[in-house]
C-alpha cells in the first residue's frame, strides 16, 4: 500500500493559496507544471513538480497530461431535500410571469406527501448529480417542511449526505399560520428549533416583503445563534430592504441572494465580515436582474458563487454554469468567478479545509478537461469535469 498519491503533470494548479512557493501573484495562487501530494484524505504538498522532494517515499504517481487542476467546488446554498417538480410554473415565467414565493408552499405540499426513502432517494441523486459536475462540499437547507415533524425530517435526511446543514424553517409561513404570522415564528424558535437543532450547523432565515420581516428574522436568528448554530440569510431577493443589513448586525456568515442591493448595504457588508453569496442560476431563470458583482467587489465585499439549488428559483446544481453567468453577466473576471465557486464558498461556511489546495486542506480536486481555468467560462454548457477527488478517494 503505497503512502500516498502524487497528482503530477498538472498543467495549471488553481490553489487560492497565494502564499505557496512557485504561486503566481493573485487570488487563484495558479502554480504551472504542478504536482500536489494526497496522503489519506488530506492534501500534504503542493507545489512545482520540479521541486518536489520525493526520498525514498513509495507513491502511486498518476500523470494528469497538462491539465487544469481547482479545488472541489462548495456549493453553500441548495434546497435539495423536497419532492414533486415547478415545472409549469417555470414555462409560465419564461412566458412572461414573475416568480413570486408562493410557489415554495406547493414544493411543500409534495415534500410532505412523500415518504423518507423517496425523499433520500432524490436528495442521493441530486448530491451525485453535483459531484460528478465538481462539487465536493455542499450546504443543505430544509425548509420544504414547515412543521415541527417535517423540518425535523428534512435536516435529519440532510445530515446523512452533509455536515452542513441549515434549519430553514422560516422559509414561508405555512398556510395553516397564514392568520398567525407571529404564531409560526413562535413554532420556529420554540419546538422546531429544539427538534432541529441537533442535526444542524446553521440556520437561515427568508428575510423579504411576503415571508419574515426584519424583526420577525432578528428574533429568529438569534435564537438559533443562541442554540451554537451560526446564521445566514435569505435577503434583497425580489426588493431592496433591511435583510443585509440584518445580516451584517447579528454576523452571519453569509447573506445570500442580494439582487437588489443599496449603497448602504454594500458599505455594510464592505466593512464585515458577512460574505454575499450571489446566486446566478436565480435571475437566470426567473429573469430578474443581475447584481453587479463588479461594484461588489470593487468596494471591498467579500463574494461567493452559489447554486440555490431548488425547484422553484434556481433548477441547476452546476456550479460552472454559474461561473459562465457570473462572468458573462455580472461584471466578474474568471478568475474571480472560479474563486468565488470554491474558496468564496469555503468562506461563506466558514471552512478552512475547503476551497483551497494546499497542505493542510481536505483533498478536494477536480481535473478539467481544458488548459485552464478560464475554459470554464468560455466554454458554457460543456461539462469540461474529467475526474473528482473528494477527501483523497477518486470518484466515479
Ligand atoms: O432561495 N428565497 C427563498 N427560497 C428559495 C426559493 C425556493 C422555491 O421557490 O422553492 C430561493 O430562491
Ligand atoms: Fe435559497
Amino acid at each position: 500500500m503505497p503512502r500516498g498519491t502524487l497528482l503530477t503533470g498538472i498543467g495549471e494548479l488553481v490553489t487560492n493559496d497565494p502564499t505557496l512557493p512557485g504561486a503566481e501573484p493573485g487570488p487563484l495562487g495558479i502554480v504551472r507544471d504542478a504536482a500536489v501530494l494526497v496522503e489519506g484524505e488530506r492534501i500534504t504538498w503542493a507545489g512545482r513538480a520540479r521541486e518536489f522532494a520525493a526520498g525514498d517515499s513509495d507513491l502511486e504517481v498518476v500523470d494528469l497530461g497538462g491539465a487544469c487542476v481547482i479545488p472541489g467546488f462548495v456549493d453553500s446554498h441548495t434546497h435539495l431535500v423536497f419532492a414533486g417538480d415547478r415545472t409549469a410554473e417555470f414555462e409560465a415565467r419564461m412566458r412572461g410571469q414573475t416568480y413570486a414565493a408562493g410557489g415554495i408552499r406547493s414544493t411543500v405540499a409534495a415534500t410532505r406527501a412523500a415518504n423518507d426513502d423517496e425523499l433520500r432517494a432524490r436528495l442521493r441523486a441530486f448530491v451525485a448529480e453535483a459531484t460528478t459536475q465538481g462539487t465536493t462540499t455542499l450546504e443543505i437547507k430544509s425548509g420544504y417542511g414547515l412543521s415541527v415533524d417535517e423540518e425535523e425530517r428534512l435536516v435529519r435526511l440532510a445530515a446523512e449526505v452533509t455536515p452542513e446543514v441549515t434549519f430553514l424553517g422560516a422559509h414561508v409561513v405555512p398556510a395553516e399560520y397564514a392568520d398567525d404570522p407571529d404564531g409560526y415564528v413562535d413554532l420556529v424558535v420554540g419546538p422546531m428549533l429544539d427538534a432541529c437543532a441537533p442535526h444542524a450547523r446553521w440556520i437561515d432565515v427568508f428575510c423579504e416583503t411576503g415571508a419574515f420581516s426584519v424583526d420577525q428574522s432578528r428574533r429568529i436568528l438569534e435564537a438559533g445563534l443562541a442554540r451554537g448554530l451560526g446564521a445566514r440569510v435569505h435577503a434583497s431577493q425580489l426588493g431592496p430592504g433591511d435583510g443585509i443589513r440584518l445580516a451584517v448586525e447579528v454576523g452571519a456568515a453569509s447573506v445570500d441572494h442580494g439582487t437588489y442591493l443599496t449603497d448602504a448595504d454594500v458599505d455594510a457588508l464592505a466593512a464585515s465580515d458577512t460574505v454575499l453569496t450571489l446566486l446566478p442560476g436565480v435571475e437566470f431563470s426567473t429573469r430578474q436582474p443581475y447584481p453587479d458583482a463588479r461594484r461588489l467587489i470593487d468596494a471591498g465585499v467579500t463574494v461567493a458563487l452559489a447554486s440555490d439549488c431548488n425547484p422553484g428559483s434556481s433548477f441547476t446544481s452546476s456550479l460552472a454554469f454559474c461561473i459562465a453567468v457570473a462572468v458573462r453577466d455580472m461584471g466578474m473576471t474568471p478568475a474571480e468567478a472560479v474563486w468565488a465557486a470554491t474558496a468564496g464558498g469555503a468562506r461563506a461556511l466558514r471552512r478552512d479545509d475547503a476551497g483551497r489546495i494546499s497542505p493542510g486542506a481536505r483533498a478536494d480536486l477536480v481535473q478539467l478537461r481544458a488548459p485552464n481555468h478560464v475554459h470554464l467560462a468560455y466554454r458554457p454548457g460543456v461539462p469540461l469535469v474529467e475526474a473528482v477527488w473528494r477527501a483523497g478517494a477518486r470518484l466515479g
